[in-house]
């Protein structure tokens, strides 16, 4: 064991990591592991976090943002444990300190803890020079969560396995988003078994990605997009947070091309005709009083990337 945290001195990696929206989220039955298998299709969307991490002697998480309350800072945050993984994996006993600015909202559906993740990954990749390879980065993403991988990838991309295996999905075009947020975030593990409860004794089919979604990306075609837009799992979300109709209805009454609950919920995504008209959405949210906060975004946008690394090394 190498400590390469006291090798390297005074040194800084900023990491931005983006949220996603899923733009489709087919569900199938659960299997023996706990987990169901998905057909999804990802994009990941400019609202950013922003991971730092710092040269220090022991590893420690600090967060900030509007919902900094709501992250643990204790080892079970997946930043830390993300570094902990690397660490492991590269058989090195370095310290960071790792701070997260969070802008994708916490528990809302759109793997913001993720984000976090991955940036971590790639922050102490650069921080300690373990030079770890991609695809290992993707395998250790892989271990943290379904939703990690992918925020290491960025851009549009299939997602199927328990949504960790990717392949990456043409698309043209950008397209404008608008994300109702509530303060009172859904726990995934607890939306996935009230989708159990629902589609019991149902005959399940297995998830398949759909076609029509994949065209219009190809096609750039917002329209068709948002005639598209697809998630099994709104009416859990629903039934655990009913209040999310209103802002399902608002944003439809404010000309949405599409609208759904972003993958567990409870953030209400709107697909846009253009960057005005998903501030127009926002602002209906607002002045209908039905989204504890309201934010805008473009997709799709690159996965975890190092934004800046100074210091001496
Ligand atoms: O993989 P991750 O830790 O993000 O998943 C959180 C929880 O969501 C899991 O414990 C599981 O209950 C549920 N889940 C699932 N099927 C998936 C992904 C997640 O049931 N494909």
């Amino acid at each position: 064991m190498t400590s390469l945290g006291q090798l390297r001195t005074d040194r800084e990696v900023r990491v931005r990591a983006p949220g996603k929206v899923n733009l489709s989220l087919r569900v199938g039955t659960r299997e023996p592991d706990g987990y169901h298998p998905l057909a999804t299709v990802f994009q990941a969307v400019s609202l950013y976090e922003e991971v730092v991490a710092r040269t220090a002697s022991t590893r420690t998480v600090t967060v900030s943002g509007e919902q900094a309350d709501l992250v643990p800072t204790d080892p079970t945050n997946l930043a830390l444990r993300a570094a902990d993984l690397l660490a492991e994996h590269a058989g090195i006993d370095a310290g960071v300190h790792l701070h997260l600015h969070k802008a994708v909202p916490v528990a809302g559906g759109m793997a913001g803890g993720s984000a976090d993740a991955a940036g971590a990954l790639i922050a102490c990749d650069a921080l300690w020079g373990t030079g770890v390879p991609r695809e290992e980065l993707a395998d250790l993403a892989a271990q943290l969560g379904s939703d990690v991988p992918f925020m290491l990838a960025g851009q549009t991309a299939i997602g199927t396995g328990r949504g960790h295996l990717l392949s990456p999905a043409m698309s043209r075009g950008e397209y404008y988003w608008a994300f109702a947020v509530r303060t009172e975030g859904l726990s995934t593990a607890r939306v996935f078994a009230t989708f159990d409860e629902l589609v019991a004794g149902a005959t399940r089919l297995e998830p398949e990605a759909d076609r029509a979604l994949m065209q219009a990306l190809r096609a750039g075609d917002a329209r068709a997009l948002g005639a598209a837009l697809h998630n099994d799992l709104q009416y859990a979300a629903l039934e655990l947070a009913p209040e999310l109709a209103e802002p399902l209805a608002v944003a439809e009454d404010a000309g949405a091309l599409g609208v759904l609950v972003s993958g567990s919920g409870p953030t209400v995504a709107a697909l846009a005709r253009s960057r005005q008209h998903a501030l127009v959405i926002a602002a209906a949210w607002t002045a209908a009083g039905v989204a504890d906060q309201v934010q805008t975004a473009a997709g799709p946008v690159p996965g975890a990337r190092v934004v800046l690394s100074a210091g001496s090394a």
